[in-house]
This record gives C-alpha cells, sequence and structure tokens, in this order.
C-alpha cells in the first residue's frame, strides 16, 4: 500500500443533512489518508501520522482542505464567450450563443476548447460537473474523451433541438436520438462518466423531438437530462405560446416523462407553486445559477419556495451566462441573491451545496465527502490568499468564518490545489 497523508484544516459533511452548520466536520490539524484513487480515513494529523508512520506527507498546513466544489450547470462551448455585454437571455442566446457553438462542429476546435475549460475547472477547485456541450456530436465525444484521461467525473451530453435556432445548429428529432443513442452506448458509465440527455429548453425542440427525447428517458433508466427550465419572464411567454395545453413550463418536460429524480433544470427562477410542487413530487433538482441570473437580469432565485416544497437546491456558474467559473464567487453571488429577499444562508450550507448535498443530489455517493471508499477529488484553499483576506481573517481559524470570507473575496487566487482521484492535478505556482 503506497498511502499519502493530506495534512490541512479538514472541512466536509459526512451525512445527509438539513442542519450543514450542525453536521459539519472540522478538524483543525487534520489529515485525509488517501490510497490510490480513495479516501481512507480522516482523523488528527497526529493520529494518522502515528498509524502511518511511512506515508508520504503533504502538508497544507492550516489552508483548508474541502472535497472537491460540483458545479451542477455549465456550458463548455461557452468559455469563449464569457461577459459578452447587454444583452438578456434570447437576445444573448441569437446574438452570441449560436455563432459561437457554432464552431464545435469542428472536433479539433471542440478538444481544444474542452482541454481549456477543464483546466478552469481545475483551477477552480471544482472536482465534478454537469456540463453542456453542443448539438454537435463530437463534442460530447471530445469533452467526454477529454474527461476520461483525466479520470474526472463528469456528466454531459449532446444538445438536442431541431427548430428556433439557425439552420446550422439543427438536428432531427432522428438524429439527436441515434446521436444521443450512441454516446450513450459508448461513453455512460465509462469510467467516471455519466450521460445527460440535453434539450436545450421547450421553444428550440419540436413536439416530435421531445417525445423522443422522453422515450430515451425511459429506456435508460440511469442516464440523466439537464435542461432549462423558467429564467426569463420572455421564454416562458414563449413557451405559453408554443404549448398552449401545457398546465405550465415545466408540464410541457412532464408531459414528455423528462421530469425525474435524475432531472437537472437549470435556473427555476419564477416558477408557479404547481411547478414547485411538481418538482417535489417528481424528487427533480435545481441548479441555481446566481452569476448568471444577475448578468443577464433573468431574476432571483427564491430559496423560500424551494425549502417549502421541499426541493433540492444545488449550486451552478452556468459559464457563459454566468460571469465566473469560481464556485466560491458563485457562492458569493447567492448570498446576495439571499439577501435581496431577507433570507441569510451561512457559508457552511453554501458549502454543503455544492459538496454534500450536490453528490446526493445527483446520486453520486462517492463523491462529495471524506468518508470512507470515497473518491479523491478535493480542492485546498488558502484563507490569507491575498493582503486583504490576510487582514479580515488574520485572528480566524473557523472554517465558517474563512468560507464567508473567501465568498466575498475570493475566487480562483484562492486554490492552492486540486485533486483528482489521489492525484495533484493543479497547483498554483
Ligand atoms: N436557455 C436556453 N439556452 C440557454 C443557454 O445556453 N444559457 C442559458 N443561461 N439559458 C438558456
Ligand atoms: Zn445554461
Amino acid at each position: 500500500m503506497s498511502i499519502k497523508l493530506i495534512t490541512g484544516h479538514i472541512v466536509h459533511f459526512p451525512n445527509s443533512t438539513e442542519s450543514p452548520q450542525q453536521d459539519v466536520v472540522e478538524i483543525k490539524q487534520g489529515a485525509l489518508a488517501i490510497d490510490g484513487e480513495k479516501i481512507l480515513t480522516t482523523d488528527t494529523a497526529a493520529q494518522l501520522t502515528q498509524r502511518y508512520p511511512d506515508a508520504e506527507v503533504i502538508d497544507y498546513g492550516n489552508k483548508l482542505v474541502v472535497p472537491g466544489f460540483i458545479d451542477t450547470h455549465l456550458h463548455f462551448p461557452q468559455t469563449e464567450m464569457i461577459a459578452s455585454f447587454g444583452e438578456q437571455l434570447i437576445d444573448w442566446l441569437n446574438k452570441y450563443t449560436f455563432p459561437t457553438e457554432r464552431q464545435f462542429e469542428d472536433p479539433a476546435y471542440s478538444r481544444k476548447i474542452a482541454d481549456f475549460f477543464l483546466n478552469q475547472l481545475w483551477r477552480n477547485g471544482t472536482t465534478t460537473a454537469a456540463v453542456w456541450a453542443t448539438v454537435h456530436k463530437n463534442s460530447a465525444e471530445q469533452l467526454f474523451s477529454a474527461a476520461y484521461e483525466r479520470n474526472m467525473q463528469i456528466l454531459t451530453g449532446k444538445v438536442c433541438m431541431d427548430r428556433h435556432c439557425p439552420d446550422y445548429l439543427q438536428d432531427t428529432p432522428e438524429s439527436a436520438q441515434q446521436d444521443s443513442a450512441d454516446l450513450i452506448a459508448t461513453w455512460h458509465n465509462k469510467g467516471r462518466l455519466k450521460y445527460a440527455i440535453t434539450p436545450r429548453f421547450a421553444p428550440t425542440s419540436t413536439e416530435k423531438q421531445m417525445a423522443m427525447m422522453g422515450e430515451l428517458m425511459s429506456s435508460y433508466k440511469d442516464v440523466y437530462l439537464q435542461t432549462h427550465l423558467s429564467e426569463n419572464q420572455q421564454e416562458i411567454a414563449w413557451v405559453k405560446e408554443l404549448y398552449p395545453n401545457s398546465k405550465h413550463y415545466l408540464d410541457v418536460y412532464d408531459s414528455y416523462q423528462m421530469v425525474t429524480e435524475r432531472s437537472l433544470f437549470g435556473h427555476c427562477i419564477h416558477l408557479e407553486d404547481d411547478e414547485w410542487r411538481l418538482m417535489s413530487e417528481k424528487g427533480a433538482i435545481v441548479s441555481f445559477c446566481p452569476t448568471s441570473n444577475l448578468f443577464l437580469g433573468s431574476g432571483l432565485y427564491n430559496l423560500n419556495k424551494a425549502k417549502a416544497f421541499n426541493v433540492k437546491t444545488t449550486l451552478a456558474t452556468d459559464v457563459g451566462g454566468g460571469d465566473s467559473f469560481s464556485m466560491l464567487r458563485t457562492l458569493g453571488e447567492a448570498y446576495k441573491v439571499f439577501q435581496l429577499q431577507n433570507i441569510t444562508m451561512d457559508s457552511l450550507s453554501g458549502l454543503y451545496m455544492m459538496t454534500r448535498g450536490a453528490a446526493d443530489a445527483l446520486k453520486l455517493p462517492d463523491i462529495g465527502d471524506f468518508n470512507a471508499g470515497t473518491f479523491a477529488d478535493f480542492t485546498v484553499l488558502d484563507p490569507h490568499f491575498n493582503e486583504l483576506s490576510s487582514l479580515r481573517l488574520q485572528d480566524s481559524d473557523d472554517a465558517e468564518d474563512i468560507l464567508f470570507a473567501l465568498s466575498m473575496l475570493a475566487d480562483e487566487r484562492a486554490t492552492v490545489a486540486t485533486w483528482i482521484a489521489g492525484n495533484p492535478v493543479w497547483q498554483a505556482q
């Protein structure tokens, strides 16, 4: 056995909880023992160095060692159009997104951006993500193969859209079904990879395509679904026009058997109570994307409703609608979105939402915490990453306070190292 000891200020949530502040496990001068790809145990550094005297020790001092962040919604082909000026959703799609996504018809280009994108995740301490490709089958293939080579847990899928977008980005109901099925056969459950059936949103799929996507969902019980829902008022009005017989936006997806406990819905800002109820009954998952919702002027996610209806909320960057790859910054913006609604979210609840809570929601039991047998996917954060954070945190050794300050002050600059499956894959210079 070649055991490594990672010493530092360990913080994680070993169990599912409604009360992250109570159920957090925080070990100052702690250690993770890892054996190959997996976590063996956690304890104080003193205990584990005694138990494993021959282990290699990687000492991170007083830095925080937390499970790798899980980003449940972002678009790798939108990396290069991040921070595009001046539009809200529909105009932003037409002006920036569709022309950018066109370039992914070229596999070499897809691969180049896939690698760039995965490096951005690592720099920011993100070790797992549910990622959108483009309509091109090759774009999903290139991301899958890049993630496979890196032994990373990535969920992705080819976008399906056969109307209301430029001709050069349209597939057909038949090609979308065939390409998705081929990708599932090749990539789903290969290594740590998972497939997500990916209809862009209700306006860009014909009813025939929606029906064929629904059939796919029913025939592959353990694949995921990712789509957009109730992000923008203009979009919602459009869905009402296109689907006059649906009770509400979510009913469109539900009528094609797309609302399940493996379905990830991006945004969910303007849901009606009936939609919240249905989300809850089906166990569906929200990807809350605060940077995107502010950047595109879409609105404020209502956490009180999600809690009242017992709907699972995960956190996501939605790059390039979101303007940052940093889950710390995303947490900071989530805090502000809630402040505007008189809700105060503590930073441990935020950390839970982007680690163990997201792993639970996605049904990925071998990530998200430091329990024995989980993958050693983790990130190391420096509370003193710059002068200002050093001043602010000079007397603090409390994880909740440190994480809160980092969520306001930090971004990728606070990432000291990111580890995937027991290997350091990114380290600050
Ligand atoms: N709705 C449909 N497509 C998109 C997209 O690419 N980004 C966002 N934020 N919303 C969408
Ligand atoms: Zn999105």
